[in-house]
């Protein structure tokens, strides 16, 4: 080895043992983030593409715990979840840490969220999958690039459709956006109103199922329907 590549060598390793030396008697995390800035293993995933200059956005200088204090800096939704044991990260036993599931520095395009649709526990989310919902493909529910836990969350954002559904006999809005009021998840016809909470608590003859509801409630109207007698039967009376 010529003698003056041997110097250079010297020379840099000198340079770093005078830096480390800075860093052990206490100079400012700015010198510290530079020699961390040359230790990157690796470019970060395309959505920290942003947050890759400062290294310390990840990393507490010299500072293998507390990362995960950092990550739901950013990260609140998932944060709110760990603390109020909620959602899909809030309900993992044994949770680790972040990087226990999400790695980085393996280029932009790397993928660090692994999940198994086919195995995946769906009762680990806050909407857990019975009845009707049980055998619903995943794309159902969840769009393509959405977030999961951005999917509808209200029955009648996923069925509005079915409301308005000529084929059925739904009610067009005429009942309101509550469909959970009355509906379970079985099938549409497995309903469950209280019409003792309306003025007028189906009794005797009115309570017999073969009075459909459209009986009194013709065309879907619910509002204003007549409460006395005489509102309806009218025509018993005059019926010759
Ligand atoms: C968006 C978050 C994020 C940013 C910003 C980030 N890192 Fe990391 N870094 C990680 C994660 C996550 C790991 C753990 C990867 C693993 O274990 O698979 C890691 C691991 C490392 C490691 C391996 C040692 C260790 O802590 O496990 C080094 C060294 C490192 N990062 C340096 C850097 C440097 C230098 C920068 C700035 C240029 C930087 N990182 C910016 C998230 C980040
Ligand atoms: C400075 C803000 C910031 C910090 C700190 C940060 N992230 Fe991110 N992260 C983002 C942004 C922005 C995205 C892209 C948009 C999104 O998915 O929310 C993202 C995306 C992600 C994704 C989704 C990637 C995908 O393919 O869908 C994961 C997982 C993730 N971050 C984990 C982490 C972890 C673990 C840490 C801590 C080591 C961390 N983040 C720290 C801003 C941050
Ligand atoms: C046991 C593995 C595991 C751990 C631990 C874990 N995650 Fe996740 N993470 C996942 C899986 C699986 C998904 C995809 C399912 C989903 O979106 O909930 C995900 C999705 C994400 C996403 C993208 C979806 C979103 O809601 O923004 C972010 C960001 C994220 N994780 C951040 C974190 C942070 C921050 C931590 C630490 C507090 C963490 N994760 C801990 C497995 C894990
Ligand atoms: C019938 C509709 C429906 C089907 C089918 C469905 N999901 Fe969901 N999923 C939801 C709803 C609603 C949420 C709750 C979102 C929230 O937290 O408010 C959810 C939440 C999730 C979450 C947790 C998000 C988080 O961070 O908390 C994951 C992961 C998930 N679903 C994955 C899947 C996978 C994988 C499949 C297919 C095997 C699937 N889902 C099928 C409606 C559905
Ligand atoms: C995230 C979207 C989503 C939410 C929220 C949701 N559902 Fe569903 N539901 C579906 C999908 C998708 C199906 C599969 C059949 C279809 O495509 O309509 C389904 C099926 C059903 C069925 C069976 C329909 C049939 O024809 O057999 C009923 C009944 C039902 N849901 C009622 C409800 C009720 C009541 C709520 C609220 C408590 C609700 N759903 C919330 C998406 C959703
Ligand atoms: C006040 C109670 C109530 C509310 C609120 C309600 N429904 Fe109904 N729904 C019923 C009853 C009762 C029936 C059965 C009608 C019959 O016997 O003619 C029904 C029938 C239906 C049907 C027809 C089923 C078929 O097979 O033809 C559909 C579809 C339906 N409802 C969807 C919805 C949706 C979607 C919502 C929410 C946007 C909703 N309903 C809100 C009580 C209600
Ligand atoms: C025998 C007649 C009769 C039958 C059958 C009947 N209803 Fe009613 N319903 C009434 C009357 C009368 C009122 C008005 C009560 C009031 O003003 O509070 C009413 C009120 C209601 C209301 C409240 C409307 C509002 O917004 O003020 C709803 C919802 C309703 N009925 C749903 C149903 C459903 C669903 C069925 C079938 C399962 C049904 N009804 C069957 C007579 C009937
Ligand atoms: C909102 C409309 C409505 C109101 C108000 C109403 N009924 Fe009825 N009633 C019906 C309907 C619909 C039937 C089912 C048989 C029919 O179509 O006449 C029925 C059936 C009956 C029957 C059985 C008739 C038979 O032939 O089997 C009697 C009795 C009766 N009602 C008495 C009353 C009395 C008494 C009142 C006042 C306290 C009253 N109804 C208020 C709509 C109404």
């Amino acid at each position: 080895m010529p003698g003056s590549r041997i110097l250079r060598t010297l020379e840099r390793l000198l340079r770093a043992l005078a830096c480390a030396g800075a860093i052990l008697a206490g100079a400012g995390a700015a010198q510290a983030a530079s020699l961390e800035g040359v230790l990157s293993p690796g470019d970060l995933i395309q959505g920290h593409a942003k947050a890759e200059s400062d290294c310390n956005n990840c990393h507490l200088p010299f500072q293998k715990t507390g990362q995960d204090e950092l990550c739901v800096k950013c990260h609140k939704e998932v944060g709110r979840d760990v603390a109020q044991n909620g959602g899909f990260h809030g309900r993992i036993k044994d949770r680790g840490t972040c990087r226990t599931c999400h790695t980085d520095h393996k280029g932009r395009a790397a993928k660090v969220v692994v999940l198994d649709e086919a195995k995946f526990d769906h009762a680990q989310t806050n909407f857990a999958l019975k009845d009707s919902h049980g055998k619903v493909e995943c794309a159902k529910c969840h769009l393509p690039k959405a977030k999961f836990r951005d999917a509808q969350k209200r029955c009648v954002d996923c069925h509005k459709k079915d409301d308005d559904d000529p084929k059925k006999k739904g009610h067009h809005g005429a009942l309101g956006e509550k469909c959970e009021e009355c509906h379970t998840i079985k099938k549409w016809m497995d309903t469950f109103f209280d019409h003792d909470k309306t003025k007028f608590p189906l009794r005797n003859s009115h309570a017999d199922a073969k009075v459909k509801c459209d009986g009194c409630h013709a065309n879907n109207h619910f509002k204003n329907t007549p409460l006395a007698c005489v509102g309806c039967h009218k025509k018993d009376d005059e019926d010759p």
